[in-house]
C-alpha cells in the first residue's frame, strides 16, 4: 500500500465521529447531558472524510457551486465543473490519496475540505446554512497545518472561485497573476507561502 494510500486507510478508519458520543453509564449522568445539550450551541466538529461521505461530499460541494459559481460559468464551464463533483469522482481522489476532511454537526456534513499532494487546496466549501461561523478557516487550518507536517516546505496554492478570493485573502493567500479560463472555467489561481511574498517586501520597504 503507497503512503497516500495507507495515510487515507487510517484516517477512513479513525473513528472521530464516535468521540463525540457521550458516556451516559448512570440515568443521573444521562439526564445532566441531556440538560447540557438542550442549552449548548450544535458543535461543528472537523473530522478526516470517509469513503461513504463521498455521496454526501458530492451532494454539498454540487449544490453549493450551483449557488456560489457555475451562475458566473457559460453552460459548458458550469457541466465541466459539476462533471468532476460526482461522489464516483470524489472517491477516485480519496482512493489516489488526495486528503478529504468534513466539518459535521450532528451527523450531517456541513463543510468539506480537499488538499491534493499536500501543496494544492482542491476544495474548501461551507453549506450555505452555516457559512460565516469560522468553519472554512478551522478546515483551512487543520489541511494546512497535516501538510506542513508531512513534508510541504511552506507553499501551497489554490485555484479560486470569483466568490472566495476575499476569503482566502484573510487566509494569507495572495493572487498569483491574473484571472484563468480552461474549458470554460475560470479561476484566480491563489498561492499561500511561508516566506514573504515579493510584493509584501516591496511594500515595507516603500
Ligand atoms: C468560501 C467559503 C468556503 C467560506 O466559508 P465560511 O465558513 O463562511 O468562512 P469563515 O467563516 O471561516 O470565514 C473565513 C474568513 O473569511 C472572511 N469571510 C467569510 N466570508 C467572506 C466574504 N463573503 N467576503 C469577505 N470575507 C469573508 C471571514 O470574515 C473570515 O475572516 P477571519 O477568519 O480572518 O475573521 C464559503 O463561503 C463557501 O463555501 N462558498 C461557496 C463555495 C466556494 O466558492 N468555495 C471556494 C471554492 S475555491
Amino acid at each position: 500500500m503507497g503512503q497516500g494510500l495507507e495515510q487515507m486507510y487510517w484516517e477512513a478508519n479513525t473513528p472521530c465521529r464516535d468521540e463525540q458520543t457521550h458516556p451516559r453509564s448512570s440515568d443521573d449522568l444521562f439526564s445532566r447531558v441531556l440538560v447540557v445539550e438542550e442549552n449548548a450551541e450544535p458543535m461543528v466538529t472537523i473530522c478526516p472524510a470517509r469513503l461513504d461521505d463521498a455521496d454526501a461530499i458530492s451532494a454539498l460541494v454540487t449544490e453549493s457551486a450551483k449557488a456560489f459559481i457555475t451562475p458566473h460559468y457559460s453552460a459548458t464551464g458550469a457541466a465541466v465543473l459539476l462533471e468532476g463533483m460526482t461522489a464516483g469522482e470524489t472517491r477516485v481522489r480519496m482512493e489516489r490519496g488526495f486528503r478529504y476532511i468534513v466539518a459535521v454537526d450532528g451527523d450531517v456534513i456541513v463543510g468539506v475540505g480537499a488538499m491534493k499532494e499536500n501543496t494544492h487546496l482542491y476544495h474548501l466549501f461551507v453549506a450555505a446554512t452555516h457559512q460565516g461561523q469560522g468553519i472554512a478557516r478551522r478546515m483551512w487550518e487543520d489541511l494546512r497545518d497535516h501538510a506542513l507536517a508531512h513534508g510541504n516546505t511552506g507553499r501551497i496554492t489554490v485555484n479560486s472561485s470569483r466568490y472566495a478570493v476575499p476569503v482566502y485573502e484573510r487566509f494569507g493567500f495572495f493572487k498569483d497573476g491574473g484571472i484563468t479560463e480552461k474549458n470554460e472555467i475560470t479561476c484566480q489561481p491563489m498561492v499561500w507561502q511561508t516566506v514573504p511574498h515579493e510584493t509584501d517586501v516591496e511594500d515595507r520597504q516603500i
